[in-house]
């Protein structure tokens, strides 16, 4: 018997475009970010349709020991002083862990635990992010090109944008001309 070779879906690392498959595709723009960003004033000076980044995924199912995989693609710009960013979340499952790897551009994944304790690591192509649960996760772009990452996480793991009412810990901010974590004073 001749086996048949099943086609699977293929990402270009170069670019982190998917292939062959369908998708989900999902934009967020600064409209959608209100409150993100400390400099309200320059988040108001930016036009609203303005695509801040776009997820890619592959279309799959949400049940128990299933794998969602998406391509983040983080435009560069800033708001004042403060880089583009995603929104950041924890997973509605806390104890559900993510990988991220990163494929082009430049960046920063920030990460903090539910004690609030902030951590950045660097992004690159190929850079892997091992994200363990009860971990809050956003992507930062320090780059001037697209920063895209390829993310693996389980069906189950859901989102909770809501647990985090104080913002992270740190913000990424341009100072004279290099690249800062700033720490965030709340109340
Ligand atoms: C999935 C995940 C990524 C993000 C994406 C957009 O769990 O971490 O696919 O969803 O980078 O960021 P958010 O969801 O924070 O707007
Ligand atoms: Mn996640």
């Amino acid at each position: 018997m001749k086996p048949s070779f099943i086609q699977p879906p293929q990402l270009l690392w170069e670019s982190g475009a998917f292939s062959s498959t369908p998708l989900v595709q999902k934009s967020t723009c600064i409209q959608d970010l209100p409150d993100i960003f400390a400099d309200e004033r320059a988040w108001h000076a930016l036009p609203a349709d303005q695509v801040v980044y776009c997820v890619e995924m592959i279309d799959s199912s949400p049940a128990e020991g299933e794998f969602y995989t998406g391509v983040t693609h983080l435009n560069p710009g800033k708001v004042g002083n403060e880089f583009f960013m995603t929104r950041g979340h924890f997973h509605a499952r806390r104890e559900q862990g993510e990988v991220y790897f990163g494929l082009r551009g430049r960046g920063l994944l920030l990460l903090q635990n539910e004690a609030g304790e902030a951590r950045l690591e660097e992004v690159f192509p190929g850079s892997v992010h091992i994200i363990p649960g009860f971990t809050a996760h956003r992507l930062i772009n320090t780059g001037d090109e697209i920063l895209s990452a390829l993310a693996v996480w389980p069906g189950v793991a859901g989102h909770d944008y809501a647990a985090l009412p104080q913002g992270f810990a740190l913000r990424v901010v341009e100072e004279n001309g290099e690249i800062m974590g700033k720490e965030v004073q709340n109340g």
